[in-house]
């Protein structure tokens, strides 16, 4: 497999050039990630020459129209689902209340649905609210280390069951949900899932027609991309779910859980993630006809890089016993998003990092319900270290020799 040059990932982000950012090494990256040059190019260009109604005959708005459709068909085709499968919303969160207000039409007081308690507020929180209308709502916990036990749901399952919302990876915890085996438990159940993948994506664009998840969300803004949710909702539940949109869009199954006009610009400059990953994949593997071979191949080599970053940090942690590393104990089975509770409370630590150049985040980080499961006072919260394939190794060296310093 081809080593990740990270020089050449490093040129593809202007943020790493720019001034006010030299020296700060970035570990906030699963709060949002640095946004890639052929995006930004893409929004720069669709506001100078492009910024006009779009579908319509004229150049511009024919070229907007046509942008904003390239983006939807080639990010499919790296998901490995069909273009009318995935929409843009404004974020996740505002796509689960949309999908949380179909699915209130759509069940009948009696139903039951699934959510846990290991997700960000967002796919969780919407969904709870149906029990206003009488649909009962069952809590697949988290144990004592904030893992989710399959075997958990399979005793939540039943015949009332028609909806499991989960994370495909917490945005706390890190850990890696087997969310192909619980989709497919899900699905022999009778009922639909819906998967939260915000804080898997930027690890590498999953295979979401392999998961077999009948809604799988992420946010381009944290995958390199600019401000959207991306949602890929499968054709068989798209289209008995009610529609959101107006009633004359109801046969366009992209329109139908995106109800406010889409922000053109920002989804046709979604095209530029993709150009980004092909441009990461000619530079290490040279042609590939396969958009989703690309995505994996992209995906592989990065989540190999974070790995050999991971370990040390996950080492150094491990190695203090003045600090609880949440999540699993070792760089295995996880992503690069490191939450650790310390004496001092997150956000203290956070602010003790600026100095040492180091940009992180503490607190909630809207995982509320998660922190409280495993006994963190959510105003004390956490310090999560986050990073991606375009972090350097010298950067860890840099977090590990800043938290000598502040813990
Ligand atoms: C795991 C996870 N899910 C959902 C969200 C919400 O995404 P958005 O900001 O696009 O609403 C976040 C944002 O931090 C997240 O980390």
């Amino acid at each position: 497999m081809a080593h990740l040059d990270i020089d050449f990932i490093r040129s593809q982000f202007p943020a790493f050039a720019e001034a006010p950012l030299q020296g700060q090494a970035f570990f906030e990256n699963a709060g949002g990630s640095y946004t890639c040059g052929a995006v930004i190019e893409r929004l720069t260009r669709y506001y100078k020459q492009r910024k006009v109604q779009p579908y319509y005959p004229f150049a511009a708005s024919r070229l907007a129209g046509e942008e904003m459709d390239e983006a939807r068909s080639r990010l499919s085709a790296v998901l490995n689902i069909e273009a009318d499968e995935l929409s843009f919303g404004p974020s996740t969160t505002q796509n689960t209340y949309v999908l949380a207000q179909a699915f209130g039409q759509m069940l009948k007081a009696g139903d039951a649905i699934i959510v846990t308690n290991q997700d960000h507020e967002a796919n969780t929180g919407p969904w709870r609210r149906l029990a206003a209308q009488g649909i009962e709502v069952r809590e697949w916990q988290v144990d004592e280390v904030g893992h989710l036990e399959p075997a958990a749901l399979a005793g939540l399952l039943d015949e009332k069951v028609k909806l499991v919302c989960f994370p495909h990876v917490s945005n706390l915890v890190g850990e890696i949900n087997p969310v192909a085996e619980i989709c497919a438990m899900v699905r022999a159940a009778g009922a639909y899932s819906c998967v939260d993948g915000v804080s898997v994506a930027p690890h590498g664009l999953p295979d979401v027609g392999g998961l077999g998840a009948d809604i799988y969300l992420f946010s381009a803004y944290k995958t390199f991309g600019p401000h959207q949710g991306i949602m890929a909702i499968k054709r068989a539940l798209a289209d008995v779910l009610p529609n959101q949109g107006h009633y004359f869009n109801a046969g366009v199954r992209y329109k139908r859980f995106t109800p406010a006009g889409p922000d053109h610009a920002q989804v046709a400059a979604c095209a530029g993630m993709v150009d980004y990953l092909d441009a990461v994949h000619t530079h290490h593997f040279g042609a590939e006809p396969d958009a989703a071979a690309r995505g994996r191949a992209v995906h592989e080599m990065n989540a190999a890089h974070e790995g050999e970053l991971l370990s040390p940090l996950i080492d150094y942690l491990r190695g203090r016993n003045d600090v609880r590393l949440l999540g699993p104990q070792s760089a295995v089975g996880r992503v690069a998003t490191v939450s650790v509770v310390a004496n001092k409370p997150g956000y203290a630590l956070a602010q003790a990092l600026v100095p040492e150049g180091i940009m992180a985040g503490g607190g909630d980080f809207y995982a509320v319900r998660l922190l409280e499961a495993l006994g963190v006072e959510p105003a004390h919260g956490a310090l999560r270290l986050s990073f991606v394939h375009y972090t350097h190794a010298d950067e860890v060296q840099k977090l590990i020799g800043a938290l000598d310093k502040v813990l």
